[in-house]
């Protein structure tokens, strides 16, 4: 058995392009600032769209912080082995407990963190799952690949499971960054106009109502005469009844939550 990594592999294990890596490393250090954490065999994918636009900015700005571990590091021998054969047959392969375990002990340190494997069986992710992280100081994620993770690494770190939805991905890393996306932008200071995150989708439990822009005509198609007439109150009124409508047309589900409150 190969020798775990030193605490500094966390940060070391990011490779691959230069600007992923400028990024995460560069970044300004707030002390403080919401931090993430991520456990993946692929960490040459990180930032990934994170290191864009306001989510890029808030990382370069250090208010907040993006660290990958790569699982690889704690593999098992010369090859740094991480998964094996299912127990009982079957195809493809595990991620093995052992290998995991070594990781999460070092990548895991605060316990304030939520623990997330981002599972296809998890809890389906929403924006009161987002706020819940965002109010944390922090986020360990877990990556799967493969078939996934070895049911008693999740037993026993107590591992909170995430889906993004149901549909099945090759891998974690792309529900871990939306995931993150969602909860940085929730971050103090990240979005630019703090009114947008009150009045979008799901903040109040509904769907937004539609939004328009100039040209005021397009295609023969008017932009709805109330939101050209200046007067906010009826601006207001009709945002509130298209918000209504769209979620009973499209998510009666969300629909009776809201009108059984
Ligand atoms: C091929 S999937 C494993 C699927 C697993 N055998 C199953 O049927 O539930 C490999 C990895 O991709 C990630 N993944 C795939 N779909 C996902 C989803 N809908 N939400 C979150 N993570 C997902 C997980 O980390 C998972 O361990």
């Amino acid at each position: 058995m190969s020798q775990p990594p030193s605490k500094s592999h966390g940060r070391m294990s990011i490779s691959a392009s230069a600007a992923p890596r400028d990024l995460m490393e560069d970044a300004t250090r707030i002390k403080g600032a919401w931090s993430a954490k991520v456990i993946t065999l692929l960490p040459e994918a990180f930032p990934g769209v994170l290191g864009a636009s306001l989510t890029g900015k808030a990382l370069k700005d250090g208010l907040w912080r993006l660290e990958t571990v790569d699982l690889r590091l704690f593999g098992d021998g010369k090859h740094r082995n991480v998964d094996d054969t299912p127990a009982g047959g079957g195809a493809g392969m595990v991620l093995r407990a052992d290998v995991m375990g070594k990781a999460i002990r070092h990548a895991h340190q605060n316990p304030h963190h939520p623990l997330v494997y981002l599972s296809p069986r998890g809890k389906p992710f929403d924006q009161a799952m987002a706020q819940r992280f965002a109010d944390e100081p922090g986020l360990t994620l877990i990556s799967g690949r493969f078939e996934g993770l070895d049911q008693r690494v999740i037993d026993h770190f107590g591992i909170e499971e995430v889906s993004l939805g149901d549909f099945v991905m090759t891998g974690g890393e792309i529900a871990a960054q939306a995931v993150l996306d969602a909860t940085v932008r929730l971050l103090p200071g990240v979005l630019g106009n703090a009114e947008s995150l009150t009045d979008e989708s799901f903040s109040n439990g509904l769907l937004e109502h539609p939004q328009f822009t100039r040209p005021s005509s397009w295609e023969g198609r008017e932009i709805p005469s109330v939101l050209m007439s200046g007067n906010h109150k009826e601006v207001a009124r009709w945002r509130i009844e298209e918000a209504e409508r769209l979620t009973q047309e499209r998510r009666p589900d969300l629909w009776k939550t809201h009108s059984d409150k």
